[in-house]
Order: C-alpha cells, then sequence, then structure tokens
C-alpha cells in the first residue's frame, strides 16, 4: 500500500511536513510513505493548458496522486484558509472533471499552526476541496496548534492524546483505502 503525503506548505522547516513524517511512523508494516516533494514547481492554473500535454509538474503531480492508495495532507493556516500554493495544486489535480486521479481517492486531513487553533479552519476549507473534487475525504481532524513546541525530538507530539488521534487517523486512512481496493 502507497500511502502519499502532501504537505502545503513550501518551508524548508515546515511543522506540517515534520507532521507528516511523524504520521508515517504510525504506518503499518507494508505500507510505503512518499513524501510529495513538487509543489513548489506547480505553475499557476491555466486553463488552456489543462488539456493532453498539461505542465510536466502538473502531469507529475497527477501521475503520483494516481499510484497512492490514499493521500495524507497536512496544511498550515494562511489567513484562515488554506495556502495559495496548494488550492492551486488540487486545482490542478481536480480536472480533468469528473475523472481526475483524485476521484474517489481516501484521503486525510491533518495540519498545524503556530496560532492556539491548530489550523482548523485550513483543515475545514481543505476538507470542503477535497469533497468538491470528489475524493473520499476521512471524517476527522488533527488540530496541531503552537508547532513550535508540539514535537519531541524522538519524532513523536509531544502531547499524548494528540499522538494517539494522529494515530488514529492515520489507522482510519489505511482502512480507507483497503476498503477502497477491495471495492
Ligand atoms: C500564517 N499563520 C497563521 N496561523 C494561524 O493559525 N492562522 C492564520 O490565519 C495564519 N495566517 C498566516 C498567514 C501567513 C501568510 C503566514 C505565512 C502564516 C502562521 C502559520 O500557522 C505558521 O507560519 C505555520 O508554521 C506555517 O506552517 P509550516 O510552514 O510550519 O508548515
Amino acid at each position: 500500500m502507497k500511502i502519499l503525503g502532501i504537505s502545503g506548505s513550501l518551508r524548508e522547516a515546515s511543522h506540517n511536513r515534520r507532521l507528516l513524517q511523524v504520521a508515517a511512523t504510525e504506518l503499518p508494516e507494508g505500507a510505503t510513505f512518499e513524501l510529495y516533494a513538487g509543489l513548489g514547481d506547480i505553475p499557476p492554473y491555466l486553463e488552456e493548458e489543462e488539456g493532453e500535454t498539461p505542465p510536466e509538474s502538473v502531469a507529475a503531480l497527477r501521475a503520483t496522486v494516481g499510484a497512492a492508495d490514499a493521500v495524507l495532507l497536512a496544511t498550515p493556516e494562511y489567513n484562515g484558509s488554506i495556502p495559495g500554493q496548494l488550492k492551486n495544486a488540487l486545482d490542478w489535480a481536480s480536472r480533468p472533471f469528473p475523472d481526475n486521479s483524485l476521484r474517489g481517492k481516501p484521503v486525510a486531513v491533518i495540519g498545524a499552526s503556530t496560532g492556539l487553533f491548530g489550523a482548523v479552519w485550513a483543515q475545514a476549507e481543505l476538507r470542503k476541496v477535497l469533497t468538491t473534487i470528489g475524493a473520499k475525504v476521512v471524517d476527522a481532524e488533527l488540530p496541531v496548534g503552537q508547532a513550535h513546541d508540539a514535537f519531541t525530538e524522538d519524532d513523536r507530539l509531544a502531547d499524548p492524546d494528540l499522538h494517539k488521534a494522529l494515530a488514529q487517523i492515520v489507522a482510519q486512512l489505511v482502512e480507507a483505502a483497503i476498503a477502497s481496493a477491495g471495492a
């Protein structure tokens, strides 16, 4: 089983990327985890380029999403919503509609912010966007607030309840992927 991790942040020291790496430690044996690294290469969405020969980075994104059994997205919150670069990539991934690479794909959303609320608005927005695209969205959220203090050196969440909740979301995503493969 292949799980693709997508961080909405381009930052080298991104807390959301770290959160995905922590999530990956909770995957069951036999599941592989790939961290998508191409978000910064995706050009602004342009409908004229959406047809047979989209930009190489967009084709690669669609292929990578298509090859994954499930996708775990970690988003920061920018001004109460998701970062523009993440929305832009999802707009590209949503086409052609309705037969896009995310359609029916099990996805889960988690998020971290340096504020108190753990990017809950951004996570809600991201679930809405993914539902609109046609993905199978796990009904759960993980609010990692004060992200600069949220991680331990051995790659866990410092709050044991939050770490347990993260492990539960990963388990739900894996279950959804197994159900989807058997459907
Ligand atoms: C933020 N940040 C932020 N945090 C929050 O909780 N709510 C918000 O609305 C915003 N808005 C916002 C806008 C912009 C433009 C930036 C750059 C930042 C803070 C944000 O949560 C923090 O920078 C995170 O650390 C970003 O995630 P990464 O890059 O660490 O993954």
